[in-house]
């Protein structure tokens, strides 16, 4: 039995505050259709996770980072190479440092984060996650794969010139 009317009042307030947001999450849902904004996982490009090739020497990489994974896991690259990295999470909050290059980010679910790196010496760059992320963090990595490039064939940069130089003069 309630006593005091102190108490009486502040019970009866909780209550009808509860029922005055719940009331309001209704109308919001079903009168107004206000939605929670969907996953960026579940939308282009980020539903389909992959290297683009978006001119000569330029590519656009689209990961996405999950327990305990990256995806794509091998980013496949010729030598003197500018890659874009989009990077989402499709769960926690996930690091994404590629080691020996200035790109450090955070995998933050439902925000996308871009870095640009160029890579001239071939090699492999490790991907790690460094932000802890539960049972499998330490097991979470992937790497740039810098492919050297073909003897003879220009390089990305030089046919960059090239193609914006005969931009220029076709003006
Ligand atoms: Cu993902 Cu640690």
């Amino acid at each position: 039995m309630i006593r005091d009317p102190f108490e009486r009042v502040a019970i009866f307030g909780a209550g009808l505050l509860m029922t005055a947001f719940f009331v309001a999450i209704v109308i919001g849902a079903f009168g107004l259709g206000i939605r929670v904004p969907t996953c960026v996982t579940d939308i282009p490009p980020f539903d389909q996770p992959a290297v683009v090739e978006v001119a000569p020497g330029q590519y656009v990489v689209n990961v996405v980072a999950q327990m305990w994974l990256f995806n794509p896991r091998e980013i496949r690259i010729p030598a003197g190479s500018t890659v874009t990295f989009n990077l989402t999470s499709k769960d926690v909050q996930h690091g994404f440092k590629i080691l020996n290059t200035n790109v450090n980010m955070m995998a933050v679910p439902g925000v996308v984060n871009r870095a640009q790196a160029r890579f001239d010496q071939p090699g492999e760059y490790l991907i790690v996650c460094h932000e802890y992320c539960g049972l499998g963090h330490h097991a979470m990595s992937a790497k740039v794969i810098v492919e050297p490039r073909v003897a003879g064939e220009p390089s990305p940069n030089l046919a960059r010139a090239f193609a914006s130089a005969a931009t220029c003069w076709a003006r």
